[in-house]
This record gives C-alpha cells, sequence and structure tokens, in this order.
C-alpha cells in the first residue's frame, strides 16, 4: 500500500471537496498509522468546508474531518501505547492532554483542518492523542465520540459537576445536544430539551428527557422553562444557538447556573443583558471540547451509564458530499460516513 484514496479540501465549498489519490503517510517516532474505519461529521467540518470556521487558519488543500475511528496498521520507533491492530479513536486538540490549553497551541494542532483529518482511508494519530475505542462500541459508534460527546460531557461533568436531581436545559437535538440528553439523564439529572420538530421531542424523551419545549411553537420557550421548573430555573444550560438565544437562556437561568457557551447556530452575535448575568449572578463558561484526560475519564464512564450513541445515518466513503449536505440541514445526533469494512 503505498497510495490511498482521501477526500482533499481543495478550496472554499463544498464543490472543492475532491477524492484524489495520496501517498499513504510515515509514522513518526511517536505517531501512529492507522486504517480509518470511520468518521463523524460534526457543525465545525461543515463551516471548515463552507469557509466560515477559522478561515485564516486552514491552509488548503488538506484532509478534512476531525472525528475518526480506526484500526492501528503500523506504529512509530518510540511508540510504547499502541500496537499494530489496536482499535483507536482521535482526539482532536491533539496537544491538549490534560490541565489547561495552551492557547497557541490549541486551534493550530486541531485534527481536520489545519492538520490532516480523517476523510481518507489512512490517518496519521500522535500516540499521546489517541484513545482505545472503548470495547463495546462499533467503529461507526466511536467516530462519534472525540467532539460532540466530549464537548457535552465537559460542559457538565468536567466543569459542571453535575449531580443527581440537578436541572438541565438542551438546546436543539444536533451531535451536542443528543450527547448532553444522554448524560444529564443517565447521570440522574431532570432534563429539558427543546426543538423544532415534535418528531425529534418524542425522540428525546425516549433517551431521558422529562419535559420538551417545541421552539418554533413557543418562541419565548424561557416562560415554558420556567412554568416547569416552578419558577426556579434551572441549574444548566447548554447553549449551542448564540445570538439572542443567550437573553432567553439567562431567563431560564436558576440562580448561580450555569449556562455552557458551546456554540453559535444562530449567530456569533449577541447584545446580552448584562443585569440579567449579575442578578442571577450567573456562572457562564466557554467550551472548547475538552482535553484528552476527559475524553478517558467518559469512555469509562460510558458502559456504567449504559449509553450508545445515536446516529442518524451512516454514509459510504464515497458519499461524502451527499453527508456533509445532511450536516448542513440538521440531523438528529451524530452523522458517520463508514470508511471501510
Ligand atoms: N465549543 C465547542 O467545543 C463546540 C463543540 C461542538 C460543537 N460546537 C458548536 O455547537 C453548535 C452545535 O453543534 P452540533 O455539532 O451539535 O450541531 P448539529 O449537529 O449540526 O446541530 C444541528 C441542530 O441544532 C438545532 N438548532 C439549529 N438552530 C437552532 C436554533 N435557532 N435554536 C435551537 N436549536 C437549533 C437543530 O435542532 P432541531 O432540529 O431539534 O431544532 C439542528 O438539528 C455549533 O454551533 C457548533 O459549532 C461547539
Amino acid at each position: 500500500m503505498s497510495t490511498m484514496k482521501a477526500w482533499q479540501l481543495q478550496g472554499v465549498g463544498l464543490e472543492h471537496l475532491k477524492l484524489v489519490d495520496l501517498p499513504v503517510p510515515e509514522p513518526g517516532p511517536k505517531q501512529i498509522l492507522v486504517r480509518v474505519k470511520a468518521v463523524s461529521l460534526n457543525f465545525r467540518d461543515g463551516g471548515i468546508v463552507d469557509g466560515s470556521y477559522l478561515p485564516e487558519l486552514m491552509v488548503r488543500p488538506f484532509i478534512p474531518v476531525s472525528d475518526a475511528s480506526g484500526e492501528v496498521v503500523s506504529v512509530g520507533s518510540k511508540v510504547t501505547k499502541f500496537k499494530k491492530g489496536d482499535r483507536v479513536t482521535s482526539h482532536m486538540y491533539y496537544k491538549w492532554l490534560d490541565g489547561s490549553p495552551n492557547q497557541n497551541d490549541i486551534f493550530t494542532y486541531s485534527i481536520g483542518g489545519p492538520s490532516d483529518g480523517g476523510l481518507a482511508e489512512y490517518i496519521l494519530l500522535n500516540e499521546d492523542a489517541t484513545v482505545m475505542t472503548p470495547v463495546t462500541f462499533t467503529n461507526e459508534e466511536a467516530s462519534t465520540l472525540p467532539i460532540a460527546a466530549l464537548t457535552g460531557w465537559f460542559s457538565l461533568v468536567e466543569y459542571g459537576k453535575i449531580k443527581a436531581g440537578d436541572t438541565v436545559l438542551v438546546l436543539g437535538t444536533g451531535g451536542v445536544s443528543v450527547y448532553a440528553v444522554q448524560f444529564a439523564s443517565a447521570l440522574g439529572a431532570r432534563v429539558i430539551v427543546t426543538s423544532s420538530s415534535n418528531e425529534k421531542l418524542e425522540k428525546v424523551k425516549a433517551l431521558g428527557a422529562k419535559d420538551v419545549i417545541n421552539y418554533v411553537e413557543t418562541p419565548d420557550w424561557e416562560k415554558e422553562v420556567l412554568k416547569i421548573t416552578e419558577g426556579k430555573g434551572v441549574q444548566h444550560i447548554l447553549e449551542v444557538v448564540g445570538g439572542q438565544s443567550i437573553n432567553h437562556s439567562l431567563e431560564a437561568l436558576a440562580f448561580q447556573g450555569h449556562i455552557y457557551v458551546i456554540g453559535y447556530l444562530d449567530n456569533m452575535l449577541s447584545e446580552v443583558k448584562l443585569r440579567s448575568i449579575i442578578e442571577k449572578q450567573a456562572q457562564i463558561q466557554g467550551i472548547n471540547v475538552g482535553h484528552r484526560r476527559a475524553f478517558e475519564d467518559m469512555i469509562k464512564a460510558f458502559d456504567e451509564l449504559n449509553i450508545k450513541p445515536v446516529i442518524d445515518t451512516v454514509y459510504s466513503f464515497n458519499q461524502a458530499h451527499e453527508a456533509f449536505e445532511h450536516l448542513y440541514k440538521g440531523a438528529f445526533g451524530k452523522i458517520v460516513i463508514k470508511i471501510s469494512e
């Protein structure tokens, strides 16, 4: 095997995502070469392809997609943690292993842009920033963990120290949100979910959500949240929407509650009511996925919590464009691309 098939992003826009032949990379001393079995797509991948996510950092051409799962085929001369045949999963911020990140490193050393990602038959991973795939997970399931699951886990568990009986509000039913519903419910919290779709709200109930609100039918959903919580508000809110949603979230928040600022599905800019932050003594925490140590903690917890990833659709390697188009429309849970058997 000297060449591999890879989807390469050669310009801005999905039409510039091209299937090409590239040399199979050689592992450096602390790297492993992985035969990719599956990748999952995140909002970030869509933004990288359409040029809206950190365009100044993305030096094209490169192989996109941050989340990858596969099997080790060869290892560098100084690798001690992995051997040929191990099933492994990537960790996106590959220099952020624990504690505080180095701010200069975090975006630069990132799989799937600017470093090459998983949308190819092979990927090089650094051994320190790779985790063993959970034995009970298929490769498709494991490929959903590095961003969406870790972001939900890092918010609620690492920062939020969530405990049984806490109240949690989850906005929408995308990748991060569905994992947040699963974690919070499994850890004994009371979970409220908003969605534009009543059908999706029925599905989150099956995952453990206690109360649901259609944010299209009920645009002032914060009032409904206050009704549900008898005026107290919720203790944890996963803010994936951004824009004016942050003010609705502040209204729905309990005193000294946490808002995890995660995304900007609606808008990156917001005019925030500072008085609400002060009056509520809101704890506002920016989230940027998480570090490898938390990833490993999360993996250990999965079996105990009896959580299985929710996959909306699995596409084949040749259907990368269709998979991205689905991402742009919105999915329930995760979109996966199967790369090989
Ligand atoms: N900071 C971080 O570490 C981090 C990590 C991962 C993701 N993110 C960010 O978090 C956001 C979500 O990412 P994702 O990968 O979970 O996205 P995704 O899977 O593409 O989520 C799409 C879903 O979001 C919901 N949504 C869209 N607009 C909404 C609105 N105005 N109000 C409420 N819900 C809305 C919709 O749910 P319904 O169909 O149910 O309405 C839609 O299906 C993105 O902005 C992403 O960049 C940040």
